[in-house]
């Protein structure tokens, strides 16, 4: 599903959103781990306010295992845990309940210490459109799916669904709308299939990614393809189509003449990189916080 964003909906969203806050306990981001800053809401720490919060980088099983790691220290650096999940095979997910009572443990140490009897904790998941909401809250829902029903507070027609080990999650998750302002947001999300075909020219959106993958997979890309070379580095604009011209040979991708189809081609390269074809893969890496890293001295 591709949502149309314009400024009326983005307050509706985070009011909605903003409203649901009240009635949770701990607010759950899903984001994609192969783009975990592409996937994020660019508002997000300004929506959920001073809401504890647990991150899933969803869809792990398609993201290169090592940057997931980094991102895992990456968000640890402020605070918060970050757990990868594939929501399909229900990987991970089952110590989803643990992970949030571990990430509100000050709170529910509190209330054990006051004599209270910490009830169930109740969560909101939020993220943008296909990054995989429905999807885990089929998997957290489980055999568990009835509804508890309606409770004091809640906005009439939403429903706590039992996701196991104390864990009750609204059923409708909260959805936010990705960052427009970068360019290169776009057409990473474009990459992974999360912004429809039908916006972003197929041929551009290859072409980026191409020349991410060239510079950061380069293997990878010549296992797939069979070629001898790819462009490294900060590739240039021809070399990056010439990649797209053999791969769309070796693949057969012609039109009338023997020239190459670099739209068919394009699709061969985005189809193979969504079904994880090319191997598991990330578009992203928090170089930010390596290169502090790397740059602090270490005596
Ligand atoms: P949403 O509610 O956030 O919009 O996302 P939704 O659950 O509908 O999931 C979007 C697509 O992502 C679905 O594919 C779903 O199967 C897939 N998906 C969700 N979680 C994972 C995961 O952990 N790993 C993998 N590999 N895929 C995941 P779909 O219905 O086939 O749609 P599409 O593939 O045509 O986009």
């Amino acid at each position: 599903t591709t949502i149309q964003w314009f400024p009326g909906h983005m307050t509706r969203a985070r009011r909605q959103i903003q409203e649901k806050l009240k009635l949770i306990d701990i607010a759950i981001e899903l984001l994609d781990a192969r783009v975990p800053l592409s996937s994020r809401n660019p508002m997000i720490d300004d929506i959920l306010m001073n809401k504890p919060r647990l991150v899933l980088l969803n869809k792990a099983d398609l993201a290169d295992p090592a940057v997931t790691r980094e991102w895992i220290a990456y968000f640890a650096a402020s605070g918060i845990e970050a757990v990868p999940i594939d929501a399909v095979t229900g990987e991970g997910v089952r110590s989803i309940p643990d992970r949030a009572k571990h990430a509100l443990r000050e709170k529910i140490e509190a209330q054990i210490r006051k004599g209270m009897n910490p009830r169930s904790v109740r969560a909101l998941i939020v993220g943008i459109p296909n990054v995989g909401k429905s999807t885990l809250i089929n998997r957290l829902a489980g055999k568990h799916v009835a509804a508890t029903g309606d409770k004091p507070g809640v906005t009439k027609g939403q429903q706590w669904i039992k996701a196991g080990g104390d864990l009750e999650l609204l059923d409708t998750p909260g959805i936010l709308w990705p960052k427009f302002d970068d360019e290169l947001v776009g057409y990473r999300l474009a990459a992974i299939g999360s912004i429809s075909d039908l916006i972003l020219h197929v041929e551009d959106v290859a072409f980026h990614a191409l020349r991410s993958l060239s510079a950061t997979y380069p293997q990878l890309l010549k296992q797939r393809y069979e070629l001898e070379e790819v462009p490294a580095g900060e590739a240039e604009a021809h070399e990056i189509v010439d990649v797209m011209e053999k791969i769309g040979r070796k693949r057969g991708c012609l039109q009338s003449g023997g020239s190459v189809n670099l739209e068919k081609a394009s699709m061969v390269v985005l189809r193979d990189l969504r079904g994880g074809k090319l191997g598991r893969i990330s578009l992203e890496r928090p170089v930010t916080v390596t290169e502090a890293k790397e740059a602090r001295p270490t005596s």
